[in-house]
């Protein structure tokens, strides 16, 4: 097969009318919430952890009863976590154990492009001697490796919650959506010197919305040619697809119990397509929902307060909630106001016991740095996502992604402002960098535009980000992080030269 799946489909599912496939129903807030297991290195040296993770296809009970076949690093999903330290190299060796080529990104991470996971950089199936067989399909001239390869993360960066996922071109969406998504935490001396809450309430989130069938598949529409244009497609893929069923950390509308106290929640949007807006249901009697303190490139300076927070694919919040705030035997549950019937609710926190407080938020949390100053900027370069519709592929600047053809040429260790414009709604990514939002519509940046940002979320108009190229020279992708508009071609290359 050579012609990528999603090309095809994609527009034909246009006509596709939203409704009938719902999954079996799921009563919520009874699942435990689960955290994802922290890998452990098969060996370390003076300078390098070294891990090896297999993707390859499990079964879980994602549902309570029903058996869901996923594929998953290490069979999980989401996969295990990796803790990092910053300065300190990571190499993980991933085995690609499933029928099809994958390609493994760490989202967030400077790394160095060899190891981050090009589109076409792919791992084709380790048992196959007969790739052609698989749907690989033309190349690109990436660099293919047959079974495994070897990602080296230098972790010369902050610490900040990163995630890892599949990248392969055309199939990131379908690829994500069976399961192969991960945490990745860089720690530094500067946030263990906080006294933030740790431990048992340091809780990653990692939230994502599924469709299961009748019998507890996982149901993706686009890729399912013979539900065109008949009832029981979820969503259209103009959109992308979204799920009727919020899972966090792998299991439906989940319940925690909590003490008396603060908890540090590391939110993780990871769904394909759907945003959040996030909200506390109760809210706490004094004070907001949500202290930030920090985004997806880590500790912000100072801590914002929110009373919601919208999150879009692929971003993070790193937040405090004070459940010392509630009296003892009250549910709390963490909500999405943008949802309707069953996608309203997120999951639940029972505070179940009185316990100690031992955390503060610091008024400074990170230390002042100096942020890409907008008079150095030796370049602005303009680049504009509209969405596809009837047929028609997402582009950027009107152009589809070609691996071959480089947007941009920014020169090492320069800064330049991008102007991003967004129709209608699109989360921005920029592999390799940190960026700052220097303004919105021509006025101040959001309320969810603090700190460091790889990922950007705008609903129409324009953003100005600004943006140091340093670290590694080479070529890397910027793409809309909807994963079905970045399979739709929703991609270009910037190459650091
Ligand atoms: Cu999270 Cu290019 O990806
Ligand atoms: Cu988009």
């Amino acid at each position: 097969v050579a012609l990528p799946i999603g090309r095809m489909i994609g527009p034909m599912n246009e006509l596709a009318k939203a409704g009938a496939v719902t999954s079996p129903p799921v009563e919520p807030f009874q699942v435990p919430l689960p955290i994802p297991p922290v890998l452990k290195p098969v060996r370390t040296d003076a300078s390098t952890d070294y891990y090896e993770m297999v993707q390859r296809e499990a079964t879980a009970e994602i549902l309570p009863g029903y058996r869901t076949t996923i594929w998953g690093y290490e069979g999980i999903f989401p996969g295990p976590t990796i803790e990092a330290r910053s300065g300190r190299q990571v190499v993980v060796s991933q085995r690609n154990e499933l029928p099809v080529p994958v390609v493994t990104h760490l989202h967030g991470g400077v790394t160095p492009p060899e190891s981050d996971g090009y589109p076409t950089d792919l791992i084709l199936p380790a048992s196959s001697s007969h790739d052609a067989n698989h749907g690989t399909g033309h190349h690109h001239g990436g660099a293919v490796a047959h079974g495994t390869r070897d990602y080296v993360y230098p972790n010369q960066q902050r610490a900040a919650m990163l995630w890892y996922h599949d990248h392969r071109m055309d199939f990131t969406g379908p690829q994500v959506y069976r399961g192969l998504a991960g945490l990745y935490i860089i720690r530094d001396e500067i946030e263990d010197a906080l006294p933030l809450p740790r431990d048992e309430r340091e809780v990653p989130l990692v939230i994502t919305d599924r469709t299961f069938t009748a019998d507890g598949d996982l149901y993706y529409p686009s890729l399912d040619p013979t539900l065109q244009g008949q009832p029981g497609v979820v969503s259209s893929f103009a959109n992308g697809v979204f799920g009727d069923t919020i899972l966090v950390n792998g299991a439906p509308w989940p319940v925690l119990d909590v003490g008396t106290a603060r908890y540090r929640l590391r939110l993780l949007n990871a769904s394909n397509a759907r945003p959040y807006l996030l909200a506390l249901d109760p809210p706490p009697p004094n004070g907001p929902a949500f202290i930030q303190i920090g985004s997806d490139g880590g500790l912000l300076e100072t801590p914002i307060p929110h009373d919601e927070i919208l999150i879009s694919p692929a971003e993070r919040f790193d937040v405090i909630v004070d459940f010392g705030q509630y009296p003892v035997g009250t549910s709390v549950r963490l909500v999405n106001r943008e949802g309707v019937g069953p996608t309203a609710d997120v999951m639940r926190f029972d505070v179940a016991r009185r316990e100690e407080e031992y955390s503060e938020i610091p008024d400074r949390l990170a230390p002042e740095e100096p942020l890409p100053d907008p008079s150095e900027a030796v370049e602005v370069r303009r680049f504009q996502f509209i969405a596809g519709f009837f047929g028609w592929p997402s582009t950027v600047n009107f152009r589809i992604f070609d691996p071959n053809r480089i947007a941009a040429r920014p020169r090492l260790d320069t800064t330049e402002i991008w102007e991003l414009h967004a129709d209608p709604e699109h989360p921005i990514h920029l592999h390799l960098v940190h960026f700052r939002v220097l303004s919105r519509n021509g006025g101040p940046p959001g309320p969810w535009d603090a700190g460091w940002k790889d990922t950007v979320f705008m609903r129409g108009g324009s953003a100005q980000i600004i943006a140091r190229f340093s670290g590694y020279r080479g070529k890397y992708v910027f793409h809309c992080h909807n994963l079905e508009h970045e399979d739709m071609m929703m991609m270009e290359n910037f190459e650091v030269v």
